[in-house]
C-alpha cells in the first residue's frame, strides 16, 4: 500500500514494517540532517493547534523547515475562525487548498479522525484529547531504538497518570506489538490504565502488572516512562491536588534501577521528576524531545512521497 498520502490518526495505523521504515529513515536523517535539506522544498505544512503545545508544534515546524518546506497555521483556537463558530470540517476543507499536509492538535477525542475524512491531503494527529498522540510514540520509539538498540524483550514501566495520559495509551498499544515486551503500570488507584487498554493487552496475550508503588518493580525495568498528572482533563481541582504529588521520581528511588535503564517523559514536566535526576546518565527526556524532530521529518517525508523520489535519484 505504501505510506504516501496516508494519514496518521491512531498509533496502530501503520504496520510494524511501515513504522520501522519511518524510524530507519529518521535514524539516517539524525546522522546526516543536511543531506535532506531540500527534500520537501516547495511543500507547505499547515500547523493547526487548537490546544497548547511546545514540543509537538515546534518540532513539527522545525522538521518541515529542516526539510526545506514552509509552515502556515495557528497556535491557539482563539486566533482561528473556530471562535466565530466555524466547524472543524469546514476549516479542514479550506486548509486542504492551502497546504500539502495538515498537522492538528485538538482537545476533542476523535477530532483528527473527522479531519481526515474531509481532507484532501494527509492529516497527522498531533494529539486528540485524552485519546492518542501517535507522533509522540514515533518519537519514543526512535529514542528507545537509539539508546537500547532494539525494541524487543523490554520491560517498560509506565508511571503517573495512566488514565488520561494519551502518550501512554499510544505507546503501550504500539510497543506491545514487538516481541516479548511487558509492562509495569505504576499509578494511584484513581489513575490506573483505562479498561480499553487492559482489554487490548489481554486479547494480545501481553504480560503486565499494575501497582500503586512506583519503586516496587524498578529493578526489572529497561525503560521508565514517567508522565505528569493531566490537570486539564480532571473534572475537579480537589482530585488533581490530592493526586498530583503522589509519584515523584528522585535519585533515592533510582538506587535499585538498572545502570542502562532509560528514563523517558513526553514532557512537559511539572514536578514528577525531581531536578536532581536530570544529571543522572539514565535521564533521556531532553534527548527524547530532540528525537521528535527527526521522527517527524521522516514521517512527513514518507507521507508526502518525497523520499522514494530522492532515493531513486540518488541511486541513478
Ligand atoms: N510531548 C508533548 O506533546 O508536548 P507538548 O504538549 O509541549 O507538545
Amino acid at each position: 500500500m505504501g505510506l504516501q498520502n496516508r494519514n496518521l490518526i491512531s498509533t496502530l495505523d501503520f504496520s510494524i514494517d511501515e513504522q520501522d521504515e519511518i524510524l530507519t529513515l529518521a535514524e539516517k536523517m539524525m546522522s546526516a540532517p543536511k543531506e535532506y535539506g531540500h527534500l520537501l522544498g516547495g511543500r507547505i505544512m499547515a500547523s493547526l493547534f487548537f490546544e497548547p503545545s511546545t514540543r509537538t508544534r515546534l518540532s513539527f515546524e522545525s522538521a518541515i523547515l529542516r526539510l526545506g518546506g514552509q509552515v502556515i497555521g495557528f497556535s491557539e483556537a482563539g486566533s482561528s475562525s473556530a471562535v466565530k463558530g466555524e466547524s472543524l470540517s469546514d476549516t479542514i476543507r479550506m486548509v486542504t487548498q492551502y497546504a500539502d499536509i495538515i498537522v492538528m492538535r485538538h482537545p476533542k477525542e476523535g477530532a483528527a479522525n473527522i479531519a481526515a475524512t474531509v481532507s484532501g491531503v494527509p492529516v497527522i494527529n498531533a494529539g486528540d484529547g485524552g485519546h492518542e498522540h501517535p507522533t509522540q510514540t514515533l518519537t519514543d520509539l526512535l529514542t528507545i531504538r537509539s539508546l537500547k538498540k532494539h525494541t524487543d524483550n523490554l520491560v517498560v514501566g509506565c508511571c503517573g497518570d495512566l488514565k488520561f495520559g494519551r502518550t501512554v495509551h499510544s505507546l503501550v498499544k504500539n510497543i506491545s506489538r514487538y516481541n516479548g515486551v511487558s509492562f509495569v503500570f505504576a499509578s494511584p488507584d484513581e489513575l490506573r490504565i483505562p479498561q480499553f487498554l487492559r482489554t487490548f493487552l489481554d486479547s494480545s496475550g501481553v504480560k503486565y502488572i499494575e501497582t500503586d508503588r512506583m519503586d516496587e518493580n524498578i529493578a526489572e525495568m529497561d525503560v521508565l516512562y514517567m508522565t505528569r498528572v493531566q490537570r486539564e482533563r480532571f473534572f475537579n481541582e480537589e482530585d488533581y491536588i490530592r493526586l498530583k504529588d503522589l509519584f515523584i521520581l528522585d535519585l533515592n528511588k533510582l538506587k535499585h534501577a538498572k545502570d542502562d535503564m532509560c528514563i523517558l517523559h513526553p514532557l512537559p514536566r511539572v514536578n514528577e521528576i525531581a531536578y536532581e535526576v536530570d544529571n543522572d546518565r539514565r535521564a533521556a527526556y531532553f534527548y527524547q524531545a530532540g528525537c521528535g524532530v527527526y521522527a517527524r521529518m521522516a514521517l512527513m517525508a514518507k507521507l508526502l512521497g518525497a523520499v522514494q523520489r530522492e532515493e531513486q535519484k540518488w541511486t541513478l
